[in-house]
């Protein structure tokens, strides 16, 4: 998995790695030479009075710091310009059919929308964005609480998601992989585990999954998962969560409709695996504390119905 601004996959993140190396080797030559010029004072220039100062003397450093102011406002000019062209762009991406993606931040996980020109295929993910390789995607952000920061360091530079206010950006990955990105804002409690995973995939492999998210949940096959879904319904899950086809459709926590082939738990706080699960159902609140999600008192065998339910939800 990567997570670095100096890995850039995509054109926007390749135009602010290459401002960060401008900046980074004009600094570098600024610094060294100020360095040299600091040892050069240090060890050939003599003390003196300010009171024996001659003209001569200010005439003879006129030139010298008049240069440097020079090359100081040339400098920074350049560095304004070249910022103004990079942000232009960043803007500059925008394809009338691209896919668009609404990102809603909340305490703490991401509610991941895909607007489709068809109602009927729009769907609601969380804290995983499956996009095709090699083409523009629209990110349009918001919050539902306070100011979250949509961050992926490989694929673009961050965008605020403000509550009551949408921002847009775009994104773009030329390469497959999986690319972690994390919120740059604090936003509260479990500001630092608030990641979330952008998988770019081929066009094919990218719409067979979106077609698998359309699909309402698989109903359970054996008798254990049905018994967890009665767990699941007659306990406080439906309040908070949606499955798809179900009677569960409450939007305070993530959809769990596919939550059985999601890469991680609690937005990208525990890789996805059974046990992993069965601890965040349990104890949430000591994995992530001040998390939303209550602890759930059930017995062993209702843990492990519950478990066989939400796994089967591929
Ligand atoms: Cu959301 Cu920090």
């Amino acid at each position: 998995m990567n997570e670095s601004v100096f890995n850039p996959a995509g054109p926007q993140a390749d135009r602010i790695a290459g401002m960060w190396w401008y900046m980074f080797s004009v600094s570098s030559v600024v610094w060294t030479l100020v360095v040299i010029a600091l040892l050069y004072a240090a060890w050939h220039g003599h003390r003196r009075d300010v009171a024996d100062q001659s003209d001569e003397t200010n005439d003879r450093l006129r030139r010298p710091v008049s240069i440097a102011v020079g090359i100081t406002v040339f400098i920074l000019v350049g560095t304004l310009v070249y910022d103004v062209f990079t942000g232009e762009a960043l803007a500059s991406l925008p394809r009338d059919n691209a896919l668009r993606i609404r990102i809603t931040g909340h305490q703490w996980w991401w509610e991941v929308e895909y607007i489709d020109p068809v109602p009927g295929n729009h769907i609601t993910t969380a804290n995983e964005i499956h996009i095709p390789v090699g083409e523009p995607v629209q990110i349009i952000g918001s919050s539902a609480d306070v100011i979250h920061s949509f961050w992926i360091p490989d694929l673009a530079g961050k965008k605020d998601l403000i509550p009551g206010h949408a921002t847009a950006m775009w994104l773009q990955a030329d390469k497959p992989g999986i690319y972690r990105g994390q919120c740059a804002e604090f936003c509260g409690h479990q500001h630092a585990k608030m990641a979330v995973l952008v998988m770019a995939e081929p066009r094919p492999q990218f719409n067979t999954w979106y077609k698998s998210q359309q699909l309402p949940a698989a109903p359970p096959s054996d008798s254990l998962s049905r018994v967890g879904e009665k767990v699941f319904m007659s306990r406080g899950c439906p309040v908070c969560h949606t499955v798809g086809g179900t009677l569960a459709l409450g939007r305070i926590g993530p959809s769990l409709t596919h939550i059985g082939s999601s890469y991680t738990l609690a937005a990208g706080t525990l890789k996805n695996t059974r046990g992993n699960l069965a601890g965040w159902i349990v104890d949430p609140q000591g994995i992530k504390p001040g998390v939303k999600m209550p602890p759930n008192d059930l017995s062993g065998s209702e843990l492990q119905a519950i478990l066989s339910y939400l796994t089967s939800l591929k």
